[in-house]
Protein backbone atom coordinates (compact mmCIF):
# COMPACT_ATOMS: atom_id res chain seq x y z
CA UNK A 1 0.00 0.00 0.00
CA UNK A 2 0.92 3.42 -0.25
CA UNK A 3 2.79 5.78 2.50
CA UNK A 4 -0.16 7.82 4.05
CA UNK A 5 0.38 11.27 2.46
CA UNK A 6 -1.26 14.37 3.20
CA UNK A 7 -0.94 16.74 0.26
CA UNK A 8 -3.25 18.58 -0.68
CA UNK A 9 -5.23 18.41 2.52
CA UNK A 10 -5.66 21.30 5.26
CA UNK A 11 -6.45 19.98 8.98
CA UNK A 12 -6.94 21.56 12.00
CA UNK A 13 -5.83 20.94 14.95
CA UNK A 14 -6.74 22.35 18.33
CA UNK A 15 -4.34 22.45 21.24
CA UNK A 16 -1.86 21.86 19.25
CA UNK A 17 1.06 23.90 20.84
CA UNK A 18 2.03 21.43 23.47
CA UNK A 19 1.67 17.81 24.24
CA UNK A 20 -0.62 15.35 21.95
CA UNK A 21 -1.65 17.98 19.74
CA UNK A 22 2.05 19.14 18.85
CA UNK A 23 2.86 16.14 17.98
CA UNK A 24 -0.51 15.53 15.37
CA UNK A 25 0.58 19.18 14.14
CA UNK A 26 4.09 18.39 13.12
CA UNK A 27 3.64 14.84 11.92
CA UNK A 28 0.72 16.10 9.40
CA UNK A 29 2.67 18.62 7.95
CA UNK A 30 5.82 16.25 7.84
CA UNK A 31 3.45 14.31 5.37
CA UNK A 32 2.22 17.12 3.46
CA UNK A 33 -0.91 18.85 5.06
CA UNK A 34 -1.49 22.67 5.21
CA UNK A 35 -1.93 22.94 9.51
CA UNK A 36 -3.77 25.41 11.14
CA UNK A 37 -2.16 25.41 14.81
CA UNK A 38 -4.44 26.19 17.08
CA UNK A 39 -3.97 26.83 21.01
CA UNK A 40 -5.19 29.31 23.31
CA UNK A 41 -1.68 29.08 24.90
CA UNK A 42 -3.24 28.95 28.47
CA UNK A 43 -2.07 27.12 31.97
CA UNK A 44 -3.08 23.41 32.17
CA UNK A 45 -6.14 24.98 34.58
CA UNK A 46 -7.42 26.69 31.08
CA UNK A 47 -6.23 30.63 32.88
CA UNK A 48 -4.54 32.77 30.97
CA UNK A 49 -3.46 32.99 27.29
CA UNK A 50 -0.28 33.99 25.47
CA UNK A 51 0.77 33.26 21.21
CA UNK A 52 4.03 31.58 21.96
CA UNK A 53 3.09 27.89 22.01
CA UNK A 54 1.10 27.76 18.79
CA UNK A 55 4.12 30.60 17.31
CA UNK A 56 6.85 27.63 18.40
CA UNK A 57 4.76 24.92 16.61
CA UNK A 58 4.34 27.06 13.66
CA UNK A 59 7.75 28.18 13.35
CA UNK A 60 9.28 24.29 13.91
CA UNK A 61 6.78 23.14 10.75
CA UNK A 62 8.05 26.52 8.61
CA UNK A 63 11.57 25.52 9.53
CA UNK A 64 11.41 21.72 8.50
CA UNK A 65 9.55 22.74 5.29
CA UNK A 66 5.76 22.28 5.93
CA UNK A 67 2.82 24.74 5.78
CA UNK A 68 0.98 26.14 8.80
CA UNK A 69 -0.57 29.19 10.44
CA UNK A 70 -1.34 29.57 14.13
CA UNK A 71 -5.07 30.86 15.41
CA UNK A 72 -4.95 32.05 19.42
CA UNK A 73 -8.87 31.72 19.39
CA UNK A 74 -10.27 29.35 22.82
CA UNK A 75 -12.46 26.40 21.05
CA UNK A 76 -14.49 26.98 24.00
CA UNK A 77 -16.65 29.87 22.76
CA UNK A 78 -18.57 29.71 19.18
CA UNK A 79 -16.77 33.22 17.88
CA UNK A 80 -13.24 31.46 18.77
CA UNK A 81 -14.57 27.83 16.76
CA UNK A 82 -16.10 30.14 13.62
CA UNK A 83 -12.71 32.01 13.47
CA UNK A 84 -10.41 28.63 13.84
CA UNK A 85 -12.30 27.15 10.49
CA UNK A 86 -12.26 30.78 9.28
CA UNK A 87 -8.12 30.63 9.62
CA UNK A 88 -8.00 27.60 7.24
CA UNK A 89 -10.27 28.47 4.87
CA UNK A 90 -8.75 32.02 4.70
CA UNK A 91 -5.17 30.63 4.99
CA UNK A 92 -5.94 27.42 2.38
CA UNK A 93 -9.58 27.32 1.22
CA UNK A 94 -10.95 24.57 3.01
CA UNK A 95 -10.57 22.25 5.84
CA UNK A 96 -10.38 18.01 4.92
CA UNK A 97 -8.91 17.33 9.19
CA UNK A 98 -10.24 18.31 12.63
CA UNK A 99 -8.87 17.15 15.67
CA UNK A 100 -10.70 17.98 18.69
CA UNK A 101 -7.43 18.02 21.26
CA UNK A 102 -7.76 21.04 22.98
CA UNK A 103 -8.06 20.32 26.64
CA UNK A 104 -7.71 21.54 30.42
CA UNK A 105 -7.90 20.16 34.03
CA UNK A 106 -10.09 21.27 37.26
CA UNK A 107 -10.21 18.17 38.95
CA UNK A 108 -11.88 18.08 42.32
CA UNK A 109 -13.81 15.12 43.98
CA UNK A 110 -17.30 15.46 43.54
CA UNK A 111 -18.48 16.72 46.45
CA UNK A 112 -15.90 19.91 46.31
CA UNK A 113 -16.50 20.67 42.74
CA UNK A 114 -17.89 24.18 42.06
CA UNK A 115 -20.08 25.27 39.47
CA UNK A 116 -17.35 26.89 37.74
CA UNK A 117 -15.02 24.08 37.49
CA UNK A 118 -17.75 21.80 36.03
CA UNK A 119 -18.57 24.45 33.40
CA UNK A 120 -15.23 25.91 32.13
CA UNK A 121 -14.22 22.04 31.83
CA UNK A 122 -16.79 21.25 29.46
CA UNK A 123 -17.07 24.72 27.64
CA UNK A 124 -13.27 23.25 26.53
CA UNK A 125 -13.75 20.06 26.07
CA UNK A 126 -17.37 19.27 24.62
CA UNK A 127 -18.97 22.65 23.79
CA UNK A 128 -15.17 23.59 22.46
CA UNK A 129 -15.29 20.40 20.33
CA UNK A 130 -18.59 21.39 18.96
CA UNK A 131 -17.71 24.74 18.29
CA UNK A 132 -15.07 24.11 15.99
CA UNK A 133 -16.81 20.78 14.26
CA UNK A 134 -20.04 22.34 13.41
CA UNK A 135 -18.58 24.99 10.84
CA UNK A 136 -15.82 22.64 9.84
CA UNK A 137 -18.39 19.95 9.06
CA UNK A 138 -20.34 22.39 6.89
CA UNK A 139 -17.52 23.16 4.62
CA UNK A 140 -16.52 19.48 4.91
CA UNK A 141 -20.13 18.39 3.81
CA UNK A 142 -19.78 20.86 0.99
CA UNK A 143 -16.72 19.06 -0.63
CA UNK A 144 -18.03 15.30 0.48
CA UNK A 145 -14.57 14.86 2.66
CA UNK A 146 -14.14 15.08 6.30
CA UNK A 147 -11.97 13.22 8.48
CA UNK A 148 -12.35 14.72 12.57
CA UNK A 149 -11.20 13.08 15.69
CA UNK A 150 -12.80 13.61 19.23
CA UNK A 151 -10.57 13.31 22.15
CA UNK A 152 -12.21 11.30 24.66
CA UNK A 153 -10.48 9.61 27.58
CA UNK A 154 -10.33 6.57 29.49
CA UNK A 155 -11.22 8.48 32.36
CA UNK A 156 -14.51 9.18 31.05
CA UNK A 157 -15.02 6.29 29.32
CA UNK A 158 -14.20 3.98 32.39
CA UNK A 159 -14.57 6.85 35.27
CA UNK A 160 -11.58 8.11 37.71
CA UNK A 161 -11.90 9.39 41.08
CA UNK A 162 -11.53 13.29 41.33
CA UNK A 163 -12.39 14.26 37.69
CA UNK A 164 -16.13 14.52 37.87
CA UNK A 165 -16.50 17.21 34.84
CA UNK A 166 -13.44 16.07 33.14
CA UNK A 167 -15.03 12.26 32.88
CA UNK A 168 -18.66 13.71 31.95
CA UNK A 169 -17.35 15.96 29.27
CA UNK A 170 -15.27 13.16 27.74
CA UNK A 171 -18.18 10.82 27.60
CA UNK A 172 -19.63 13.71 25.63
CA UNK A 173 -17.23 13.59 22.63
CA UNK A 174 -18.05 10.04 22.57
CA UNK A 175 -21.90 10.99 21.85
CA UNK A 176 -21.11 14.21 20.14
CA UNK A 177 -18.82 11.40 17.64
CA UNK A 178 -21.66 9.23 17.08
CA UNK A 179 -23.68 12.08 15.66
CA UNK A 180 -21.24 13.12 13.52
CA UNK A 181 -20.76 10.33 12.20
CA UNK A 182 -24.24 9.44 11.13
CA UNK A 183 -25.17 12.54 9.74
CA UNK A 184 -21.38 12.99 8.03
CA UNK A 185 -21.44 9.92 6.67
CA UNK A 186 -23.63 10.35 3.58
CA UNK A 187 -20.88 13.11 2.78
CA UNK A 188 -18.01 10.80 3.38
CA UNK A 189 -17.14 12.86 6.76
CA UNK A 190 -15.64 9.83 8.95
CA UNK A 191 -15.46 10.83 12.85
CA UNK A 192 -13.61 8.07 15.49
CA UNK A 193 -12.82 8.94 19.06
CA UNK A 194 -9.39 8.09 21.14
CA UNK A 195 -8.39 7.93 24.52
CA UNK A 196 -4.88 8.61 24.72
CA UNK A 197 -2.85 8.19 27.43
CA UNK A 198 0.37 10.09 27.25
CA UNK A 199 3.10 12.22 28.97
CA UNK A 200 2.12 15.85 29.04
CA UNK A 201 2.01 18.94 31.25
CA UNK A 202 -1.48 17.27 32.25
CA UNK A 203 -0.48 14.24 33.77
CA UNK A 204 3.15 14.83 34.84
CA UNK A 205 2.28 14.98 38.25
CA UNK A 206 -0.26 11.86 38.25
CA UNK A 207 2.86 9.69 36.60
CA UNK A 208 5.97 8.24 38.03
CA UNK A 209 8.65 9.65 35.50
CA UNK A 210 10.10 6.49 35.18
CA UNK A 211 6.48 5.34 33.30
CA UNK A 212 6.04 9.11 31.89
CA UNK A 213 9.57 8.18 29.40
CA UNK A 214 7.52 5.33 28.14
CA UNK A 215 4.26 7.19 27.59
CA UNK A 216 5.86 9.40 24.70
CA UNK A 217 3.21 11.31 22.95
CA UNK A 218 4.99 10.63 19.63
CA UNK A 219 3.63 6.79 20.58
CA UNK A 220 -0.07 7.87 20.22
CA UNK A 221 0.26 9.77 17.02
CA UNK A 222 0.38 6.94 14.11
CA UNK A 223 -3.05 5.81 15.11
CA UNK A 224 -4.50 9.63 14.67
CA UNK A 225 -2.55 10.22 11.62
CA UNK A 226 -3.59 7.06 10.15
CA UNK A 227 -7.98 7.62 11.26
CA UNK A 228 -7.39 11.37 9.63
CA UNK A 229 -6.06 9.62 6.50
CA UNK A 230 -7.66 9.09 3.14
CA UNK A 231 -6.75 5.33 3.48
CA UNK A 232 -9.27 4.89 6.68
CA UNK A 233 -12.84 3.93 5.88
CA UNK A 234 -13.50 3.45 9.75
CA UNK A 235 -15.61 5.77 11.78
CA UNK A 236 -17.69 5.43 14.95
CA UNK A 237 -15.19 3.50 16.84
CA UNK A 238 -12.95 4.65 20.34
CA UNK A 239 -9.80 3.46 20.37
CA UNK A 240 -7.39 3.26 23.15
CA UNK A 241 -3.79 4.04 22.75
CA UNK A 242 -0.80 4.67 25.14
CA UNK A 243 2.97 3.66 24.73
CA UNK A 244 2.49 1.60 21.37
CA UNK A 245 -0.49 -0.16 22.08
CA UNK A 246 -3.71 0.06 20.68
CA UNK A 247 -6.78 -1.86 20.97
CA UNK A 248 -10.82 -0.53 20.28
CA UNK A 249 -13.10 0.19 23.10
CA UNK A 250 -17.15 -0.01 22.32
CA UNK A 251 -20.48 0.30 24.07
CA UNK A 252 -22.34 -2.70 23.89
CA UNK A 253 -26.16 -3.59 23.41
CA UNK A 254 -26.93 -7.31 24.55
CA UNK A 255 -29.98 -9.07 23.71
CA UNK A 256 -31.18 -9.19 27.25
CA UNK A 257 -34.24 -10.81 27.79
CA UNK A 258 -37.92 -9.89 27.38
CA UNK A 259 -39.99 -9.67 30.08
CA UNK A 260 -43.28 -7.61 28.79
CA UNK A 261 -45.36 -8.12 26.06
CA UNK A 262 -46.33 -4.07 25.42
CA UNK A 263 -49.71 -4.49 27.17
CA UNK A 264 -49.10 -4.59 30.67
CA UNK A 265 -46.58 -3.67 32.93
CA UNK A 266 -43.60 -5.83 34.25
CA UNK A 267 -43.55 -6.09 37.79
CA UNK A 268 -40.29 -5.24 39.90
CA UNK A 269 -40.37 -8.64 41.12
CA UNK A 270 -39.86 -9.97 37.70
CA UNK A 271 -36.86 -7.85 36.75
CA UNK A 272 -35.28 -8.90 40.26
CA UNK A 273 -35.77 -12.35 39.21
CA UNK A 274 -34.51 -12.06 35.96
CA UNK A 275 -31.42 -10.48 36.95
CA UNK A 276 -28.97 -12.39 35.22
CA UNK A 277 -30.55 -12.54 31.89
CA UNK A 278 -30.97 -8.81 32.07
CA UNK A 279 -27.17 -7.91 32.89
CA UNK A 280 -25.85 -10.45 31.05
CA UNK A 281 -23.38 -9.06 28.06
CA UNK A 282 -23.28 -12.63 25.85
CA UNK A 283 -23.81 -11.56 22.24
CA UNK A 284 -23.67 -7.95 22.87
CA UNK A 285 -22.80 -5.82 19.80
CA UNK A 286 -22.26 -2.22 19.20
CA UNK A 287 -25.48 -0.59 17.48
CA UNK A 288 -25.13 1.77 14.36
CA UNK A 289 -27.51 3.79 15.87
CA UNK A 290 -30.70 3.96 18.63
CA UNK A 291 -33.33 2.89 15.77
CA UNK A 292 -31.04 -0.74 15.92
CA UNK A 293 -32.16 -1.63 19.75
CA UNK A 294 -35.86 -1.40 18.53
CA UNK A 295 -34.55 -5.06 17.10
CA UNK A 296 -34.16 -6.49 20.80
CA UNK A 297 -37.72 -5.72 21.42
CA UNK A 298 -38.63 -8.66 19.32
CA UNK A 299 -42.36 -9.93 19.20
CA UNK A 300 -43.20 -7.13 22.08
CA UNK A 301 -44.02 -4.85 18.58
CA UNK A 302 -45.32 -7.17 16.63
P1 LIG B 1 -1.51 19.58 27.04
O1 LIG B 1 -1.85 20.46 28.17
O2 LIG B 1 -0.07 19.26 26.81
O3 LIG B 1 -2.11 20.15 25.69
C1 LIG B 1 -3.38 20.71 25.63
C2 LIG B 1 -3.31 21.99 24.83
O4 LIG B 1 -4.62 22.52 24.70
C3 LIG B 1 -2.45 23.07 25.51
O5 LIG B 1 -1.42 23.50 24.63
C4 LIG B 1 -3.44 24.17 25.85
O6 LIG B 1 -2.90 25.48 25.75
C5 LIG B 1 -4.52 23.94 24.79
N1 LIG B 1 -5.80 24.52 25.20
C6 LIG B 1 -6.37 24.47 26.43
N2 LIG B 1 -7.52 25.12 26.43
C7 LIG B 1 -7.71 25.60 25.18
C8 LIG B 1 -8.72 26.36 24.56
N3 LIG B 1 -9.80 26.77 25.25
N4 LIG B 1 -8.61 26.66 23.25
C9 LIG B 1 -7.52 26.26 22.55
N5 LIG B 1 -6.51 25.57 23.10
C10 LIG B 1 -6.60 25.23 24.40
O7 LIG B 1 -2.33 18.22 27.26
P2 LIG B 1 -2.35 16.81 26.49
O8 LIG B 1 -2.09 15.79 27.49
O9 LIG B 1 -1.55 16.86 25.26
O10 LIG B 1 -3.92 16.71 26.15
C11 LIG B 1 -4.44 16.76 24.84
C12 LIG B 1 -5.82 16.15 24.89
O11 LIG B 1 -5.75 14.77 25.20
C13 LIG B 1 -6.75 16.78 25.93
O12 LIG B 1 -8.06 16.85 25.40
C14 LIG B 1 -6.69 15.78 27.06
O13 LIG B 1 -7.84 15.84 27.88
C15 LIG B 1 -6.61 14.49 26.28
N6 LIG B 1 -6.13 13.37 27.05
C16 LIG B 1 -4.82 13.34 27.44
C17 LIG B 1 -4.37 12.28 28.18
C18 LIG B 1 -2.96 12.15 28.57
O14 LIG B 1 -2.60 11.10 29.15
N7 LIG B 1 -2.10 13.12 28.29
C19 LIG B 1 -5.28 11.21 28.62
C20 LIG B 1 -6.59 11.30 28.08
C21 LIG B 1 -6.99 12.36 27.33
Amino acid sequence: MDDIRFDGRVAIVTGAGAGLGRTYALALAEKGAMVVVNDLGGAPDGSGASNRAADEVVADILDAGGKAVANYDSVATKQGGDNIVKTAVDAFGKVDILINNAGILRDKSFLKLEEAEWDIVLAVHLKGAFNVAQPAFKIMKENSYGRIINTASGAGLYGNFGQVNYCAAKMGLVGLMNNICIEGARYNILCNAIAPIAASRLTKDVLPPSICEKLKPEFVTPLVLYLVSEQNTDSKMIFNCAAGWFSRTEILCAPGICLGDGKRPVKAEEVRDNWAAITSMEQGRPLANITESFGFLGSILS
